[in-house]
């Protein structure tokens, strides 16, 4: 018996309601695991609705339950298990949970080593829990599937929030042009992110202020994606991480769904940005663990720049 700890966890699938603050088992990590002592852990929109939350599958598969949510962690390796060399006790390290894996709302979670990387020594836990889902789709979709290079034109759909401030930071780093689309209220704050001009989704429309655009990265779907594709210039990329994106028939672009994958490298080369000073995690704040389902609560109805953070210890 390993011990037990203080878990947030959901005994059947639902909402936020659903989620209990309770004395839980702590996990005993496995082959090519580490146990993680969680300092802190960030939640996401939509994430108690996904299957894999819930389940032992991505798209549907067996129940997983009780499940514990939030798949960001930021904290210090408690326990090495079998066959890890790479990481030791003591260290400061976060990263993505796979999706299918019980989260970091919790004292402690385990977490294969491989997809973990140092903290960014510069930043606190709570920062860096801001950083790795968020940060990883951002980089995901502007480098490994949209491939950005300098001086392309990209436009980032919901720059205010938690993918799309960091996209629009990383893709400013990358050397492109960026325009986001906001809130009025958000303008100033996502061209402090460096953005070249800001969009107010509600009372202007974007179609008819940006065209010949490179990429496209959506992180609103809906209306917001259908209007996209008369923005881009032929042969042009558009990124959708909310829903998958359908170009239209005969049209001379790209589509790319994809969902975010855990990623050591891909870590490293947001701490390395961090580390340079071209990437500050946005955190709109920080609660306290047994204040988890507040926090998917918030998610759901109140305006936010950023991630919503829980402080675990
Ligand atoms: N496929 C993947 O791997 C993946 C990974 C991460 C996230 N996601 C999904 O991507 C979506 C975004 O995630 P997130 O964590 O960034 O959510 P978020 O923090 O809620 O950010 C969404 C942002 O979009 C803005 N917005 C809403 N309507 C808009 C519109 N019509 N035009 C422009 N901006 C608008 C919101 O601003 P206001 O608050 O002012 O309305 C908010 O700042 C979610 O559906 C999430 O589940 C998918």
């Amino acid at each position: 018996m390993n011990g037990t700890m203080r878990a947030v966890r959901g005994h059947r699938r639902g909402g936020p309601e659903e989620l209990v603050c309770e004395g839980a088992p702590k996990p005993v990590p496995g082959h090519g695991d580490v146990l993680v002592e969680v300092r802190a852990a960030s939640v996401t929109a939509g994430e108690l609705d996904w299957d894999a939350t819930w389940t032992d599958g991505l798209d549907g598969g067996g129940p997983r339950l009780p499940a514990v949510p939030s798949k960001e962690v930021s904290g210090v390796v408690a326990e090495l298990g079998h066959g890890v060399t790479d990481l030791r006790t003591g260290q400061a390290v976060y990263g993505l949970i796979p999706f299918t894996r019980d989260g970091a709302a919790a004292e402690y979670v385990t977490v294969p080593a491989a997809v973990l990387a140092a903290k960014p020594g510069s930043l606190d836990h709570e920062r860096t829990a801001a950083l790795p889902l968020a940060g990883l789709t951002a980089w995901q979709g502007l480098v490994d599937h949209a491939g950005v290079v300098p001086g392309q034109r990209v436009l980032v759909h919901g720059g205010a929030g938690g993918v799309g401030s960091l996209a629009v930071q990383i893709a400013d780093a990358l050397g492109a042009g960026v325009t986001a689309t906001a809130s009025a209220r958000d303008a100033d704050f996502v061209r402090g992110l460096g953005a070249d001009t800001v969009i107010d989704h509600a009372g202007r429309r974007f179609e008819d202020e940006v065209e010949d655009v490179d990429v496209v990265l959506d992180t609103v779907g809906g209306d917001t994606l259908a209007r996209s594709w008369q923005v881009l210039r032929p042969g042009g990329v558009l990124v959708g991480v909310a829903e998958p994106p359908t170009a239209p028939e005969g049209a001379d672009v790209r589509a790319v769904f994809f969902v975010v994958e855990p990623d050591r490298a891909g870590l490293e080369e947001l701490t390395a940005l961090v580390e340079a000073g071209r990437l500050v995690p946005q955190v709109d704040r920080i609660l306290p663990l047994e204040d988890t389902p507040s926090a998917y609560a918030a998610l759901e109805r109140e305006h936010r720049r950023g991630k919503i953070v829980l402080r675990v210890s």
